[in-house]
């Protein structure tokens, strides 16, 4: 039955009311529209806009109706039209004519509004929790892998010898930043739109701030006509959601790349691989893949959502019906990629042995082997000419820097001391590298308690 039907003299057609209807995925809010709708009641009764037995009847209906769904004594019924008209359905059977009061001084427009916020409220701290125990999981591991070498990369070349735990915690300030913009998006969202009714405001003498308190809202909408037609929330949380998840997605493809046996640096355990049904010998890193691929989706809901938004006229129009699923796909796909990112690096094992041979005779020191000439007081354009011959007379020879002599360094210049043997060794090149944020590993274990200090409930 539909909510509406004084003005009309037939029916729907039955393909329109099945294109209509939001039941199917706006019943997941259905806590938020039942705990809007007992706010409005209590506050009706406050305000002599009903009376208090009326409210009291409202009340004690719609938490009986609640317990009942919560208990699964009751089902929504599946032909409702929406969420709202599936409550309030299911209440005017219980009650009787007085559910009808419910809705006075309020309007779908401002309830769905309100329903979306507060599911907002309610559901986007299980998406920071999860963010949370993936940032612990990142300095656990750096904690765990300090000492360990690895090559760090530019142009996807070798580059600079780094610590595991450095190129871990460079996630870890990513992710934090999240954190600190899911934040922001909660607190944004966190105002009562209910009291806009249709959009313009109402004339009774409704009591918003008693609303606002009892659902728990920091702040109300100041403008009612903004209130129903904003759905800023619901972009900017996408939008965090695509930025988070292009992070998730720079970390799964490391560690795809990292378990590839040509690398090897990582082995991933067997609850969270998969097989092949052909080639006996695979381990495939799927649940990496996958959170990968699942970046698409949520840069897809983004755009969904941007794009359904930016031609509407104030204020509601239906077209924002169609806010929701790509605001819950965003949410289901974050939080799951984020649970089983964590869950997968809590078994991975990192393989120092296998970063160390990629390191061994890559010339990923060789900028060491010409800081060492330049501390020597040769300028460093001269020393980096001097080492660049060093490097390309190696390479043909197939030698390593790590296996040249004082003696066969002198063939170059003769300025070098044995210094520079000591400066090239990988462990000795990070060290060296005790700039603030700088791969040394103090500078590491000093970046790590201020990591450890931000996953404080106050290091915010
Ligand atoms: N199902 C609708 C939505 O999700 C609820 C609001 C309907 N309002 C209206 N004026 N038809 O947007």
């Amino acid at each position: 039955m539909a909510l509406w039907g004084g003005r009309f003299e037939g029916g729907t057609d039955a393909l329109v009311w099945a294109f209509n209807q939001s039941l199917g995925f706006d019943r997941r809010m259905w806590r938020e529209d039942i705990a809007g709708s007992i706010a409005h009641a209590k506050m009706l009764a406050r305000q002599n806009i009903i009376t208090e037995a009326e409210g009291a009847a409202l009340v004690t209906g719609l938490i009986a109706l609640r317990d009942d769904l919560e208990s699964g004594a009751v089902k929504l019924p599946e032909d409702a039209e929406d969420i709202h008209s599936a409550v309030e359905g299911m209440l005017t059977q219980r009650l009787g004519a007085v559910a009808g009061k419910l809705h006075t001084a309020r309007s779908r427009n401002d309830q769905v509004s309100n329903d979306l916020r507060l599911w907002f409220k309610n559901h986007v701290p299980d998406v920071i929790d999860a963010l949370t125990a993936l940032r612990l999981q990142l300095t656990k591991m750096a904690e765990e892998n300090m000492g360990v070498v690895l090559p760090g990369r530019t142009h996807h070349q070798h580059a600079q010898p780094v610590l595991l735990s450095h190129h871990l915690l460079a996630y870890f300030w990513m992710l934090s930043r999240d954190d600190e913009r899911f934040g922001e998006c909660v607190r944004r969202a966190d105002a009562l739109s209910l009291g806009a009714a249709a959009m313009a405001g109402t004339p009774f003498p409704i009591d918003r701030d008693f609303v606002r308190q009892e659902l728990g809202f920091a702040h109300l909408c100041e403008n009612s006509m903004d209130a129903v037609a904003d759905r800023d929330f619901a972009v900017e949380f996408c939008a965090v959601a695509s930025l988070t998840m292009m992070h998730l997605s720079r970390l799964a493809e490391e560690i795809v790349l990292w378990s590839a046996p040509e690398f090897g640096f990582v082995e991933l355990d067997d609850d969270v691989t998969t097989g092949s049904s052909i080639m006996p010998q695979k381990k495939n890193p799927d649940v990496a893949e996958l959170i990968r691929g699942k970046t698409g989706r949520v840069y897809g809901d983004l755009t969904t959502l941007l794009t359904l938004m930016k031609g509407l006229a104030l204020t509601y129009n239906k077209d924002m019906q169609e806010d929701k699923e790509p605001l819950f796909d965003a949410y289901d796909t974050i939080l799951a990629c984020l649970t089983l990112m964590t869950r997968m690096l809590q078994g991975a094992r990192f393989k120092p042995e296998r970063m160390a041979q990629s390191l061994y005779g890559d010339f990923s020191t060789a900028t060491d082997l010409a800081d060492a000439l330049a501390s020597e007081g040769i300028p460093f354009r001269e020393a980096h000419e001097v080492v660049g011959i060093i490097v390309r007379e190696s390479i043909k020879r197939k030698q390593a820097l790590e296996e040249l002599t004082l003696e066969d360094l002198h063939r170059y210049d003769v300025r070098f001391t044995a210094r520079a043997l000591d400066a090239i060794t990988p462990i000795a090149s990070a060290n060296a590298r005790t700039s603030r944020g700088g791969t040394a590993t103090d500078a590491v274990r000093a970046q790590l308690e201020k990591a450890k200090a931000k996953l404080q409930p106050n290091g915010k």
